[in-house]
């Protein structure tokens, strides 16, 4: 399923993130602030046990998070989206997984990957910016679902309605929540209208 953000901050703040004037540091602020709206809206079905918890005039029944969950930033622009969950859920594991798209084929290049040989998680959580062809997200999906992960669902800001198609595709079961499924892709694997390279504007490396 396709979940498009419709909160109005998300859709400020997104706004103000396209911007070409909004400098490095706006734009980590940003991708902060939406990936907490957009992580609060995915994990809307995350399931609890019933649990007892003592207060200070006696028990009251309470809810405790039941999954293991895994947060899975794709290196590098997903790193921004990490503190912003972490914050929330703190037990979380996060196993980064480094992947790049080759210029020329846009096919991802995967250079970093330190999964143990058992699963340690239920439910994962794939941070993207940007699911442009889709690419990197399904080359994420495979590695995850081959590692073991039960559940798994794709955090993005801007997504292409190539990419969505493509994800959906190869991985029915993957939920996609973004804050916007943009026009198109350009002829060079960027996001139009999008917002650039979400990487290089979290990190000020522009060439
Ligand atoms: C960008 C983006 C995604 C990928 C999306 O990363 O952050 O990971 O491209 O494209 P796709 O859907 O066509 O695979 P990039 O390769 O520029 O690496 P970076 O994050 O290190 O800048």
């Amino acid at each position: 399923m396709l979940f498009e953000s419709q909160h109005p901050l998300v859709k400020h703040k997104l706004t103000l993130l396209r911007h070409v004037d909004t400098k490095p540091k706006q734009f980590r602020e940003l991708v902060r602030e939406l990936t907490q709206f957009l992580g609060y809206e995915a994990t809307q079905d995350l399931s609890l046990a019933d649990v007892q918890v003592p207060t200070p005039m006696g028990e009251a029944p309470g809810h405790a998070l039941q999954q293991k969950i895994g947060l899975v930033p794709i290196l590098r622009a997903g790193l921004g989206m990490v503190d912003a969950l972490l914050e929330h859920i703190p037990a979380v594991q996060v196993w980064h997984l480094g992947m790049y798209r080759d210029e020329e084929t846009l096919e991802p290049v995967s250079y970093y990957n330190k999964l143990p040989p058992q699963t340690t998680v239920d439910t994962c959580l794939v941070l993207d910016p940007m699911l442009a062809t889709g690419g990197s997200a399904i080359a994420t999906v495979t590695v995850l679902k081959r590692w073991g992960v039960k559940r798994i669902k794709f955090l993005g800001l801007i997504a292409a309605p190539e990419g969505v198609e493509a994800l959906q595709n190869a991985f029915p079961g993957v939920d996609i929540h973004v804050a916007v499924v943009d026009e198109r892709l350009n002829d060079i694997g960027f996001i139009v209208p999008g917002l650039g390279d979400a990487g290089d504007r979290q990190f000020g490396t522009f060439a």
